[in-house]
């Protein structure tokens, strides 16, 4: 992995470089890294998805490993909020690390609102553009409201959560991903089954 940090200019920091290649990791991994990026609204079924198709990578033979937004928050995030700071600060870190597991050969599933367009190109640009693939999981805000999959719809209404995502929070939605999987007409099966068509062409 090339250093494309700025913070490289630190003339303290030197960068260390290993004398196994990337290609060759992929060869020793039987698969090269890939970065699929699932954003949209809570309760659009980002993790749903990323869930089910972890399952049948698996089944494939294909490493392949999870970097969920909540999941995250639990511990390497577990000291940002919900402003756009440190929504940001979020995105670039979960950036940082799918980097890392891109280099590594693994192919990593990250669900995530990433509510920023500008964020989730920092994100591409970071693992590289011909290795990431935007999942926009579109589901409209009523949609999401009725399922409401960990009661946060209803805690926001009673005015127990402020800055929530697409009621007082913005989301900007994707002007180009390379798939909109839009789950209030399409049934999980069926939007598993793109991205594992997308994740195949890629390899
Ligand atoms: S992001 O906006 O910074 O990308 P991330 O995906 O890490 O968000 O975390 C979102 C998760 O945190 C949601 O799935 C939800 O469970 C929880 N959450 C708690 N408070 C909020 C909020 N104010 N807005 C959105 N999600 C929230």
């Amino acid at each position: 992995m090339e250093s494309t940090n700025t913070f490289e200019n630190n003339s303290n920091i030197i960068w260390s470089k290993g004398e196994i290649t990337y290609e060759e990791r992929c060869k020793h991994m039987k698969q090269k890294g890939l970065v699929i990026w699932f954003t949209g609204l809570s309760g659009s079924g980002k993790s749903t998805i990323a869930i089910k198709a972890e399952n049948e990578l698996i089944k494939q033979g294909k490493v392949v490993y999870r970097l969920d937004g909540d999941n995250l928050r639990y511990g390497l995030n577990s000291d940002l909020g919900f402003t756009q700071d440190d929504r940001e600060e979020n995105i670039r870190r979960i950036s940082e690390v799918s980097a890392l597991f891109k280099d590594a050969g693994i192919i990593t599933l990250v669900s995530s609102i990433s509510p920023y367009r500008k964020m989730r190109e920092f994100a591409r640009k970071k693992c590289g553009k011909d290795d990431f693939i935007e999942v926009y999981v579109k589901a409209d805000i009523k949609t999401c409201i009725d399922r409401d999959p960990k009661g946060l719809y209803r805690k926001v209404i009673d005015g127990e959560i402020k800055n929530f995502t697409g009621i007082s929070s913005p989301y900007e939605e994707p002007h180009n991903p390379e798939l909109v999987l839009n789950t209030s007409k399409m049934t999980i099966e069926e939007s598993v089954k793109e991205v594992l068509y997308l994740i195949t062409n890629k390899m």
